[in-house]
């Protein structure tokens, strides 16, 4: 498999003729999409004398890395090429550096006044169940008729797209706007569908927390009651990012019923403590094994880790999620790997979990 960077790097060396510098960063071959063997990208040439050999070395390079399907678009630079073909048609990267246009909802879905709720979902550890709960829940509070969106900002191991079953990604228009995708209801926004072939996501914190904001900034979420965030596990720096970049979110921390589990979460019950996020309560997940047969309940993990965490934090155990996954079946339109069927024992409890947060949130205002 093929990434951009590789091909980036490998077509770094092809230099203009006239200036020697390279084209790459005379930003002359653009457009670069990847996806598994296939290459697209769009080159500007000086002039015809070197059109077809530009074109052949760049055919060759691509080949010699495995690259089987190549599509290169040739323009010449005197005829809208260079800046004028940038600007007449920006890539779906660059709309997504460039987008402006909603970044007025920017400021009114972080402000008070936007009437948001935002619910960051939060383990001490990983594998522990956050994105399951934070799919499940969302699309619970939707079953209630509530507008929800979803932001997946566990951004190196992003999961909620293919956790819901979403294959085809948003949107982007020619003002920079990103329409989310709509699944069970929520509105969907996931580094995921930026990154391709779940390439391994090499960039630093600060790229990252832009990433995030221009979530905030560039979506047309429209309207919401609920914004549910996905936060990476651990109380590490992007953790603390979010938590910062939405000081008024409140929480929800998920641990499996282990003493140890429970005891790790209250460190990112700290984390929320410290950042003055109101917890709304705690949800223990696989914390039975139910017997198909007789019902009989098995507490495999151990038992008590949510009960306890919840009282160490001062605040409710919520619900108590049993250990199976969703009964789906992939021949299934609304198929999801993750998302429990409404009318399953699983989705009644995210149901009353979703009542709850919704009295919680509501109740006073
Ligand atoms: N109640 C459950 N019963 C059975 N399997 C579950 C349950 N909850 C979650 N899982 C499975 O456990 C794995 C981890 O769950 P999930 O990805 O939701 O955890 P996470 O805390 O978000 O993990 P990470 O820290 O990697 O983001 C997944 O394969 C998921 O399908
Ligand atoms: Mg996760």
């Amino acid at each position: 498999m093929l990434t951009r960077e590789q091909v980036q790097e490998i077509l770094q060396p092809l230099t203009d003729p006239e200036t020697g510098k390279s084209l790459m960063e005379l930003q002359r071959i653009r457009d670069i999409v990847v996806k598994e063997r296939t290459v697209r990208l769009s080159v500007t040439y000086s002039s015809e004398d070197v059109r077809a050999s530009l074109e052949a070395q760049i055919r060759e390079l691509l080949e010699a890395m495995g690259a089987e399907d190549i599509h290169i678009r040739m323009r010449p630079l005197e005829q809208g090429g260079g800046e004028a073909a940038r600007n007449q048609e920006p890539s779906d990267q660059e709309k997504l550096t460039k987008g402006h246009a909603a970044g007025m909802e920017n400021h009114e879905l972080l402000s008070e006044e936007s009437g948001v709720t935002f619910i960051a979902v939060a383990s001490g550890k990983g594998g522990v169940g956050k994105s399951t709960v934070t799919v499940n829940l969302a699309a619970a509070l939707a079953r209630q008729g509530k507008k929800v969106g979803l932001i997946d900002a566990d951004i190196y191991g992003f999961s909620v797209p293919d956790m819901m079953g979403i294959e085809i990604g948003p949107t982007v228009s020619d003002d920079g706007v990103i329409h989310p995708v709509e699944r069970f209801g929520v509105k969907v926004m996931s580094m995921g569908f930026f990154i391709r072939e779940n390439s391994p996501v090499i960039w630093r914190g600060p790229m990252l927390g832009k990433m995030l904001r221009q979530f905030f900034s560039d979506v047309a979420w429209g309207e919401l009651d609920y914004m549910l965030l996905d936060l990476p596990p651990g109380t590490g720096d992007i953790a603390l990012d979010v938590h910062q970049m939405i000081p008024q979110s409140k929480e929800i921390i998920v641990t499996t019923p282990h003493a140890t589990a429970a005891f790790v979460a209250a460190r990112a019950g700290a984390m929320a403590i410290q950042t003055e996020h109101e917890i709304l309560g705690v949800v223990e997940n696989m914390a039975y094994y139910a017997c198909s047969h007789c019902g009989e309940k098995d507490y495999v993990f151990g038992r008590g880790g949510g009960g306890k965490l919840a009282e160490t934090l001062h605040t409710e155990l919520l619900a108590q999620l049993p250990l199976g996954g969703p009964d789906n079946h992939p021949s299934e339109p609304d198929f999801s790997p993750s998302v429990y069927k409404p009318g399953t024992e699983s989705a009644a409890i995210y149901d009353e979990v979703a009542a709850k947060i919704v009295d919680k949130c509501e109740s006073n205002r």
